[in-house]
């Protein structure tokens, strides 16, 4: 890749602690992706890595002598062995070593070379990894479905806390103990959403007392192995009987039914589709609506419900990049005009790690939309308004796509596993 750049080295660097505004405490290190998907130092700031166009790659760690902070993160043993290391006692002394390299390229969040803008992150280049990394190693794969494991064990430990009426917070610490991970190292915030909370999509900000009622529970959370993550989410329902047991079970069908029909070359807007169908469907089953699955998808009734992407790329990234390119040269895919938040446009090909994760909510700010809007006739509020407080379901899992074009659903198998 160097040569066809014109590059002699490419430098990565793995990210420096950045301090807070007007404070001298950092925000917590996260590691440069384009790093931490060569080797597992995925907690070390001050590391780089050159990769000269022939030769042996160099880790260049500043190893300057820090009394505040335990030592730096290591390389488990056995992981030197392809690079050739180099350990420097002044962050200046390493930059001026890195200086020395000829036609470099810098891929990093800062500049610390100097080097002309062109030189830093080109876009290009950047477009061609992200292309490149969609098609992913036997041992990416494998850290993804370790990741799979350990955040499946933790989600039935999960589930179980809520059962015996926890806190979000108790949830999310029974989480976390369960899969011995620290939330810094999660591969994003865990999102904990207890009854109405279930429709916020991305709730972060956890309530630390239980509900006087517990109904439903959302838990979208990984883990981190190596630096790769898992992505999985479950839904559950507090009373087996209810009618949101119910909804939860039609849609783990329509999720494992979306799941079956991976394959190589399947385009992600098709899946993305044929997943707005399904949600259709079940609106239908429920009696939410009041017209036929095809209409619904025809007037976007079901954007109301479903707001969001069938999945996206998963690897270094949660949500990777380059779900959008239809080639190493850059060139896009959009996602459909009423489709927007479609990540991941490109047809899925073997190597690669892609999430299925189909959702239905009762999301207040949509269903106020919705009310205005000319699909309203169609909705049978009544029913729209007994689910409410229920806020949603998603179901999420992790499919990975081998190289001789096997589907692996990861996540089941994590689960079937236990
Ligand atoms: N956990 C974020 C997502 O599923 O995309
Ligand atoms: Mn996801
Ligand atoms: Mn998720």
């Amino acid at each position: 890749m160097c040569e066809a750049f014109g590059y002699d080295n490419i430098i990565v660097s793995s990210g420096v602690d950045i301090l807070q505004f007007m404070d001298d405490m950092h925000y917590p290190f996260r590691a440069n992706v384009l790093f931490k998907e060569w080797l597992p130092l995925d907690q070390r700031a001050g590391a780089y890595l050159r990769i000269p166009s022939s030769g042996r790659p160099e880790l260049l760690l500043d190893c300057t002598e820090d009394i505040w902070h335990t030592p730096p993160q290591q390389l488990p043993d056995g992981w030197d062995s392809p690079f050739e290391i180099s350990e420097f006692t002044s962050t200046v002394a390493l930059i001026e070593q890195l200086k020395t390299a000829m036609r470099p390229v810098y891929l990093g969040p800062d500049n610390p070379l100097e080097l002309p803008a062109t030189s830093c992150n080109p876009e290009r280049l950047c477009q061609s990894i992200a292309f490149q990394r969609r098609f992913k190693t036997d041992y990416e794969h494998a850290c993804i479905g370790r990741a799979n494991a350990l955040a499946a064990a933790a989600h039935l430990v999960a589930r179980d806390t809520f059962l015996a009426r926890g806190s979000e917070l108790d949830i999310k610490l029974a989480y976390l103990g369960a899969c011995g991970q620290a939330e810094v190292d999660m591969p994003y915030s865990i999102i904990a959403g207890l009854n109405e909370h279930a429709a916020v999509l991305h709730h972060y900000r956890l309530d630390t007392s239980p509900p006087d009622e517990h109904r439903s529970f959302l838990l979208d959370a990984g883990v981190s192995v190596f630096g790769y993550a898992s992505d999985i989410t479950r839904s559950w329902a507090f009373e087996q009987n209810s009618e949101y047991a119910e909804l939860v079970a039609r849609m783990d069908a329509k999720q494992l039914e979306l799941c079956a029909a991976v394959r190589p070359g399947i385009s992600g807007i098709d899946l993305h589709l044929s997943s707005h169908q399904k949600i259709a469907e079940v609106l239908v089953e429920f009696g939410l609506v009041n017209c036929s699955a095809e209409a619904c998808v025809e007037s976007d009734l079901t954007s109301y419900f479903y707001p969001h992407g069938i999945g996206h790329g998963l690897g270094v990234n949660v949500h990777e990049l380059g779900g959008r390119l239809a080639n190493a040269e850059g060139e896009e895919i959009p996602p459909p005009q009423q489709y927007p938040a479609l990540r991941n446009t490109c047809p899925w090909e073997a190597g690669s790690v892609n999430t299925v994760e189909p959702g239905l909510y009762f999301i207040p700010s949509l269903l106020e939309k919705l009310r205005a809007a000319p699909q309203s006739a169609d909705v049978v509020w009544p029913k729209v308004d007994s689910l409410q407080p229920y806020g949603g379901v998603r179901i999420e899992d992790n499919m990975l796509l081998t190289k001789d074009g096997e589907a692996i659903n990861l996540t089941r198998q994590a689960f079937a596993a236990m």
